[in-house]
């Protein structure tokens, strides 16, 4: 894989894939980012007692941590379900510095030599399915209360951000389900409307106006 480790301004590492130039996180700040995103716009707001997920691009495994690390605080019970097309290497996921403890550094570990394709029990209150392959191809058989759209930008790949690919989570999601996305894109908000959200645009991140929330009612 052409990919290399780079550093974001909130201490945090992210990747830089060179092929299409691109990193996996906001340069501002991965974790950063990452919690206000997914953790703080999506999953706080969701006070089920037990939640599921589905993450599109599982990539360093940074979402799925945070998720597990906040779920254990709030006594949450999370099944966490991602896609991945293209599985980080050890060499790289063993050297992120997300992890502050010796305990979250084995959590993370677990987190990524999880088997693919088959559910996993990552701690006592979070388990984990993770998908190896392409979201096109992929049959979502559960029901999300949550969905982590992080896919790499329509920029660089529009593919990833069709309707046909929406309406795939649409039909996976629980009634008054969220979907969260860094991408506030006019383009990206109407698709998401068409195929049936009622999207909302929330203030970003550091270096990020703006990110977007889509409710299916
Ligand atoms: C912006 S990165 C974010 C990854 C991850 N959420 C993270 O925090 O590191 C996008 C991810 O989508 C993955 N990806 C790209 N195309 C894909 C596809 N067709 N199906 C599934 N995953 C894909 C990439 O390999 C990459 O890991």
């Amino acid at each position: 894989m052409n990919i290399a480790l780079r550093q974001t301004e909130d201490g945090s590492q992210t990747l830089y894939n060179k092929t299409i130039d691109e990193c996996y996180h906001s340069i501002h700040g991965a974790k950063n980012e990452s919690n206000h995103i997914f953790i703080q716009s999506a999953f706080l707001q969701c006070n089920k007692q037990d939640i599921s997920i589905f993450e599109v691009g599982f990539g360093t495994g940074l979402n799925a941590f945070l998720t597990l690390l906040t779920a254990t605080k709030t006594k949450q019970k999370v099944h966490y379900e991602t896609v991945e097309l293209y599985p980080v290497p050890s060499d790289f996921y063993s050297n992120f510095n997300y992890a502050t403890t010796k305990e979250e550094q084995s959590i993370f570990k677990k987190l990524h030599c999880s088997e693919w394709n088959r559910t996993e029990e990552i701690t006592s209150n979070f388990s984990l399915l993770k998908h190896l392959g392409d979201i096109k191809n992929l049959e979502l058989k559960n029901h999300f209360d949550i969905v982590y759209f992080d896919a790499f930008s329509p920029e660089k790949q529009p593919d990833m951000w069709n309707k046909c690919i929406f309406e795939k989570l649409y039909n996976a999601m629980n009634q008054g389900a969220i979907l969260t996305t860094y991408c506030a894109k006019g383009v990206v908000r109407r698709t998401l409307q068409e195929v049936g959200f009622v999207v909302e645009r929330l203030a970003g991140p550091i270096g990020k106006r703006e990110i977007l929330r889509a409710t299916k009612r």
